[in-house]
């Protein structure tokens, strides 16, 4: 059928009757353990006397074991967690950090609080960073920092990151915050750099409500994290964390930040760690079956997804092809009305979980980044909740190609 029959062959239009901004209730277990925790009182993560219920130092020595890393750190959120990485890591006030193009506000957020300066790089029209552009931007502002955010899921050709860094001998910092339990070639996210961070708010792989988790090898950069997430003079307390005697380094020079994670935080994250596989294998699933049925329908173009990258998406990006703005804010006001929220990152105001670098206006950022810009314009996103069945998925393209179908008509009528 074309497109223009779609509108025409039937006199309703369909609907997706589900919310697609609705998180996924919390498994028993993690409901259980904060019960458990609420009855003890302790949910601060340390205790002073008496030991509290260790949650938050279990959680930091399990994900640090699922992840491979010597160690981890427990904070309040994932962007608390790059501004610690970032400032662990050695970034002074004033120092350069080259950062891609696409991500979203919390990253020049951190780069802005630890006092960096971000230096943009482009993107690829897969909407990851371009690795010309970053040899480039390495050779001309001597940044020696790198916070690379695998932004809604997509990750760069890592191997090649990594030589580029090498030549240059950047620090990578990962925003690992769309990408827990994603790969690439076999190696997961957040193994590939000095620190990484994720994030377990509501939206992403596991949900704490706020929350965030650093990774690292480095044990100086390790005892400098949990020295500045605010661990008091009570670091012995964690357990994926490096011998006491390191602290000795570091103790009396890191600020007290106070951005611990809760132990009620931790206690509900731990039983979703042990789901994460299955989880993301359902997420691959229900990705499959939208791109697949989104494929179809004209004007829309998925990026391409190598297969080197072994991604978990939480969320799909799609791009517009040969239609006008105008044209833009129909279909996505067409999709609204019936039921299929889409973001947009075209829009001149940022809105929701949308922003663009030309919102940042805070950032002194420097770059020039015509792909982003353009790429930009064009990109869509859909949050996919767990759940969603193979007959959802059909009925979310349905209402999206009715969209364009409409959205293409407006077009003929002028
Ligand atoms: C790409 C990216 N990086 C970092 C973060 C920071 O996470 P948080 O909201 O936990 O601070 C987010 C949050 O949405 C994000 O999308």
């Amino acid at each position: 059928m074309s497109i223009s029959d779609l509108l025409t062959e039937t006199s309703h239009r369909t609907h997706f009757p589900g919310d697609l901004s609705a998180p996924d209730p919390l498994p028993e277990d993690s409901i259980q353990a904060a019960v458990n925790l609420m009855n003890d009182g302790r949910l601060f993560r340390y205790g002073e006397d008496r030991g509290s219920l260790p949650e938050a130092a279990l959680l930091e020595e399990e994900f640090a074991a699922y992840l491979g890393r010597k160690f981890c750190v427990g904070v309040n959120s994932g962007g608390c967690a790059l501004f610690i990485a970032l400032r662990a890591a050695g970034v002074q006030p004033g120092d350069k950090v080259l950062t891609n193009a696409f991500t979203l506000a919390p990253v020049p957020g951190a780069i802005a609080h630890a006092g960096g300066v971000p230096v943009l790089v482009d993107i690829t029209e897969r909407t990851v960073i371009d690795l010309d552009d970053l040899t480039l931007k390495a050779a001309e502002s001597d940044a020696k920092f790198l916070m690379l955010s695998y932004m809604r899921g997509h990750i760069p050709d890592m191997e090649k990151v990594m030589a580029v860094c090498s030549e240059f001998d950047i620090a990578v910092i990962e925003d690992c915050a769309h990408t827990m339990g994603a790969g690439w070639n076999g190696k997961l996210t957040g193994t590939f750099g000095g620190v990484a961070c994720f994030s377990t708010q509501t939206f992403k792989h596991i949900n704490s409500g706020e929350g965030g988790l650093l990774v690292t090898d480095d044990e100086d950069i390790a005892a400098r994290a949990i020295l500045l997430s605010g661990s008091y003079m009570l670091y012995a307390q964690h357990r994926a964390r490096p011998a006491l005697d390191v602290f000795d380094r570091h103790r009396f020079d890191m600020p007290n930040c106070s951005m611990r994670m809760s132990s009620l935080v931790a206690a509900v994250l731990r039983p979703q760690l042990r789901q994460l596989t299955q989880r993301n294998d359902e997420w691959r699933q229900i990705y499959a079956w939208l791109a697949n049925d989104l494929v179809e329908v004209p004007h829309i173009r998925l990026p391409v997804r190598p297969l080197a990258e072994e991604f978990v998406p939480s969320s799909l990006q799609f791009m517009f092809e040969g239609i006008a703005e105008a044209q833009i804010k129909h279909f996505l006001q067409e999709a609204d009305t019936h039921g299929v929220h889409v973001k947009w990152f075209g829009n001149e105001q940022p809105i929701g979980f949308t922003s663009r670098h030309d919102h940042w206006r805070y950032i002194d950022a420097v770059g020039h980044v015509p792909i982003a810009d353009a790429v930009l314009k064009s990109l869509c996103d859909i949050r996919l909740p767990l759940g969603l069945s193979q007959a959802d998925c059909a009925t979310i393209a349905r209402v999206l190609a009715e969209a364009m179908a409409s959205a293409i008509m407006l077009d003929d009528k002028k």
